[in-house]
């Protein structure tokens, strides 16, 4: 598709489609810059009345440098996160004492206001001033992904760049005001996430590309940062004579069917009285046994887990009970090394155990 086209398409959607919002009737660098702000953290049903409310009381950007930060404050309740609602009054104070009162005109200067980021900057000086800088927010990266294929994972390093030349090529040479708007509101109203029921009715229905090949909830594609989970083992290294118990691990997590030792697992870190607490064997066994060594932290990094294991090595004094374990039976270093076993369990053998057993 011609860039010219997707342009003159979107726009001519725009005029009929747009929602009337009050900010989209000004040019004052100071309302947009505030609609922004408010926007930034709810949706516009919801900061409308924040709008109105704002520009009602600070008329201009010298009202609300000028304010008390608890008049600023008790505007901004219900919006949340009062840190936003400070930078919003420093920056104002800003724009009064570093540039008079009057919101800078350029990309560049706009960056250096605090809390003003590249899309609130390109959203201030396209919508105020129409200079040709592309918005980049959730629903352009969305609309992009979509109608030109881009396969590109939005939460990598390099989407932004990416996706910032495909929006400065799409560009149209006027009305980068509208065009901007027009962009994010399909994004908002007709190019919505998940599956949008609508795109047999889309303007874009014969180019886009997520809607050729259905594709719709996959583009834009987002990686989602995997959840590690936290594991904590602790390894009972029962000896008793020459011998130590080990068994062959039946649950299909990791390691199965290779030998491991008495194994009790918790969520969270645990001291021994927690650990005997919560085990029977340990329970069993200690009145008649020594912890002769307690290992330090052994950390295994598997891609959806961490897990930390610390050894505890403990001597009988007595023979075991014929019964003692269901699954333990006793094996000597020779036999032991005949055994399947994860690495972590070998790591242990190798550096703690076999070494007290000479
Ligand atoms: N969300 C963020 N900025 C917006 C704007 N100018 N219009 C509608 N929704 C928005």
């Amino acid at each position: 598709m011609e860039h010219s086209f997707f342009a003159e398409k979107l726009l001519t959607w725009y005029r009929t489609a747009q929602r009337d919002l009050p900010w989209r009737h000004t040019t004052n660098p100071y309302y947009i810059w505030l609609s922004e702000v408010i926007l930034q953290q709810t949706r516009v049903a919801q900061g409308m009345p924040y709008y109105y409310k704002f520009i009602e009381a600070f008329p201009t950007v010298f009202d609300l440098a000028a304010a008390n930060e608890s008049e600023v404050l008790r505007l901004w309740q219900g919006l949340g996160y009062y840190s936003r609602a400070r930078n919003l009054h420093a920056t104002a104070k800003q724009v009064v004492e570093a540039y008079g009162g009057v919101f800078p005109q350029t990309y560049e200067e706009l960056l250096k206001l605090k809390g003003v980021g590249s899309y609130t900057a390109a959203a201030i000086v396209s919508f105020a001033f129409n200079e040709r800088v592309a918005v980049l927010d959730g629903n352009v990266y969305r609309v992009l992904a979509r109608v030109f294929g881009i396969e590109t994972d939005i939460a990598s390093h390099e989407a932004k760049k990416i996706f910032m030349t495909w929006a400065t090529a799409l560009l149209p040479s006027q009305h980068v005001n509208l065009y901007n708007q027009a962009i994010m509101e399909f994004g908002a109203i007709q190019c919505t996430p998940g599956v949008p029921p609508t795109c047999m009715f889309c303007v874009f229905a014969q180019e886009c590309t997520a809607n050729a090949t259905q594709r719709q909830g996959i583009l834009p594609v987002k990686t989602k940062k995997v959840k590690v989970k936290e594991r904590f083992f602790h390894y009972i290294v029962v000896q008793y004579q020459d011998e130590i118990a080990m068994k062959k691990r039946l649950l299909k997590d990791i390691w199965a069917e290779m030998y491991d030792f008495h194994l009790v697992e918790s969520t969270e870190p645990l001291q021994l009285d927690d650990l005997v607490a919560q085990d029977a064997l340990l329970q069993k066994i200690l009145p008649e046994a020594s912890i002769v060594g307690v290992s330090d932290v052994f950390t295994h990094i598997l891609t959806h887990q961490k897990i930390q294991t610390t050894f505890w090595h403990i001597k009988l004094h007595s023979t075991p009970s014929s019964d003692w374990h269901e699954h333990l039976h006793f094996y000597t270093p020779e036999a032991m090394d005949n055994l399947p076993k994860p690495i972590l369990i070998h790591n242990y053998l190798t550096q703690y155990l076999y070494k007290q057993l000479q």
